[in-house]
This record gives structure tokens, sequence and C-alpha cells, in this order.
């Protein structure tokens, strides 16, 4: 079988790690990185120096590429229907960087456009693929915690992300729509429920008044998913630079039989440097490594949740229908039921309203 060929559109600070995975299966013969597709001009540059590909300025000359299978898709937050509508009416298997939209309505025109076309549409969500939350959510599935009562969440981002790494588009983004969405998804995925009401609060005073970045700094929310479970989720993206790691995440849950609770960034690892200061490094996320050939590899649950598209388009060459792999990876009818509860957090924070989750 011949490599799957794989297209990424969008090659800014996170799409670095679809390029990266793509160039290392080739190195296995499983998937190469054929083309890029990249607005900013510099940008498309440096790609094109340090990765040797076609970088085209227009998605759409990418995907006009005949033998391209896979599309990936990391391009801002609020700019992903467009590119993955088209991926798929091209006929492309699809990965898109989550959210998968930032409106309800975004999300059901990308998956009915996936359906239509038959395609595959899968959603980066990586923290399914953290073997901590593996060991969770298979323990909860075989009912040892009993019926999920109740947990909490929290994800905290360094001020460097929204005000140095994409200050341009932080406004149109928000600690739900880059954080919280994360271990939304998480948690419908270990209590298989989808969300029924939402009530949450937030602050707009950092962002707004230092940095002109008119978002909210933090969303705290408590939601309600169908089978019960209630769960609250206390996102910001302001903490200090000085804080020992660019994120800080933990999650615990408690069932009738039993409760668990993992420190996410803090697995114990911990450094001190006379420049940096204290450091808790998730090396569990991506850690670059050698391959035999002393070739630069990256390994991790960030990486794991990249590659796996390839190996769900495998299956299909190999016989599998859509329907066989449906719940074996995070799919686009996940975004949208991840949309709609994040969704509603902001409209709850807005409103002061318990926003009730329709379908
Ligand atoms: N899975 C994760 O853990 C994770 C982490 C960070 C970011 N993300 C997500 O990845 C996406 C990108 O985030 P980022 O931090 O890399 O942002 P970024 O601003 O650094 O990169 C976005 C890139 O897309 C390019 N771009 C924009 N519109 C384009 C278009 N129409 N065609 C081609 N290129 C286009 C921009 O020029 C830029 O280089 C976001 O949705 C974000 O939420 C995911």
């Amino acid at each position: 079988m011949r490599p799957l060929r794989a297209g990424v559109v969008g090659a800014g600070i996170f799409g670095v790690n679809h390029l990266n995975a793509f160039r290392q299966l080739s190195y296995t013969g499983a998937a190469e990185l054929a083309a890029v597709a990249e607005i900013d001009e510099e940008r498309a540059r440096w790609v094109e120096q340090n990765y040797q590909v076609p970088v085209f300025r227009n998605y759409e000359q990418l995907l006009a590429l005949p033998d391209i299978d896979i599309v990936t898709v990391a391009t801002p937050d609020f700019a992903h229907r467009e590119i993955v509508v088209a991926a798929a009416q091209s006929g492309k298997h699809i990965l898109c960087e989550k959210p998968l939209a930032t409106t309800v309505e975004d999300c059901q025109a990308m998956v009915e456009s996936a359906r239509k076309a038959k395609v595959l549409l899968q959603v980066d969500f990586h923290k399914r693929f953290d073997p901590e939350h593996i060991a969770i959510m298979q323990r909860i599935s075989s009912g040892e915690f009993g019926e999920i009562l109740y947990g909490s969440v929290t994800m905290e981002d360094r001020i460097e992300v929204p005000v140095d790494w994409f200050p341009h588009w932080a406004h149109l983004s928000s600690p739900g729509w880059f954080l919280a969405v994360h271990f939304v998804d998480l948690v419908r995925w270990m209590i298989r429920s989808d969300g029924k009401s939402v009530y949450a609060h937030g602050r707009r005073e950092v962002l707004k008044n230092s940095y002109n970045i008119d978002t909210w700094d933090s969303l705290s929310a408590v939601v309600e998913f169908q089978n019960g479970a209630v769960f609250t989720f206390n996102v910001s993206w302001i903490l200090p630079r000085t804080f020992e790691a660019i994120v800080n995440q933990d999650l615990r849950i408690v069932g009738a039989k039993g409760a668990w609770e993992i420190d996410t960034q803090f697995r114990g690892s911990r450094s001190c440097h006379q420049d940096e200061g204290m450091r808790t490094p998730n090396n569990n996320f991506i850690s670059e490594a050698r391959d035999k050939q002393g070739r630069t590899i990256y390994k991790g649950y960030g990486i794991e949740a990249i590659e796996d598209i390839v190996w769900n388009v495998r299956a299909l060459q190999q016989g599998a229908s859509l329907e066989e792999l449906a719940g074996t990876y995070p799919s686009g009818e996940d975004g949208l039921e991840a949309t709609r509860i994040v969704s509603a957090i902001h409209e709850s924070a807005e409103t002061h309203r318990v926003i009730e989750i329709s379908r």
C-alpha cells in the first residue's frame, strides 16, 4: 500500500505538530506530508525551507490535488468551517483542530458535508489519547465507579497564550473555545452522556482593560449532563508568566462507588533552572526524541491524536466502514456536541441565565 498523502492547512504554532506528525510517519511508510496551505507569506516560506513540500498560499490549490487522501485543518478557531466543508466536497478525509467550530450552525454544516461526501471527519481532541485519561475512562466504562455523580475540571493557560501567541485573533476565541472544549469533550467521552443544561459566570477584566483584547479572562460553568452527572469547569488564560507551566490542568470524578482525581500538569516532574525558575513539564504531551537513524521525532498523546487519522483511513482502505469506526475516534458529531455545551457556557455567562441545550 502506498503511503497516505496528507495536506495541512494552517502552519502556525500548532500546525507545526501536524507537519511533524506526517513527516515522521513518512519514515515508516504509513503516510507522508504532501503539501501545505498557509496564507502568511513569511510563514509559508519558513515551511518551504524547513519541510521541503509545496506550500500553497490558497487552500483551494491544495484541495485540487487529486492524490491527497487526508486534509488537516489548523487555522484559527473561527476559521475552520469553510476549509472543512470544501475539503469534504473534494472527497478528502479530514482532521480538524479543536474546537470543530465556534458556532453550532458551523459545526452542523461541517458534519453534514462530511456525511454527504461519505468522508471521515475527526477532531483533534487529544485529551482522549492521554494514557491517564484512558485508564479512567476504562474503569468508568466497566462500571467499577458506579454511576458518575459529579466532577470538576480546571484548565488554565499562562497569559502569553492570548497576548503573545495569537493576539490578532484571541478576541474571536475565549478560554471556553481554546481550553474548556478539550475537557468538555473528555467528560462527555468518559461518562458517555451529552450536555443538558449550563449555568456559567465569567470575568472580562485583564485582557480587555490591560491588553485591549475583548474576550473572557475566565469562565466558570456548572454543566448538567443528560445522565444526571454534574461537572464544574473552571477555565482561564490569564495565569502570570511566572507560573511553572504554560498550562495548568486537573480533573476529578466522583461516582457512587469511588472517586478519581488527577493533576494532569504536575505529573511528578519538576525542575528549577537559574534563568527560567520552577517548571513542571508535561513530557507526556509532546516530547522530542531521536529515531534509530538519528532523525528528530516527536512522541506523546499530542502527536498520537494527529497520527490517529492515518490509522482510521488505513482501516477504511482495508474494508472497514465509517459506521464500524464510529466511537473509536473523536468525530465531527463529538465536535458538534462539545460546541453545543461551550456555546451554552458563553450564552449563560452573557445572559446570567440557565441555558437548556436544545437539539
Ligand atoms: N490540540 C491542541 O492542543 C491545540 C493547541 C493549540 C492550538 N490548537 C488549535 O489549533 C488551531 C490553530 O491554532 P494556532 O495556535 O496554531 O494558531 P496560529 O495563529 O499560530 O496559526 C494559524 C495559522 O493558520 C494560518 N491561516 C489562517 N487562515 C488560513 C487559511 N485560510 N489558509 C491557510 N492558512 C491559514 C495563519 O496564517 C496561521 O499561520 C486553533 O483552532 C487552535 O485552537 C489546538
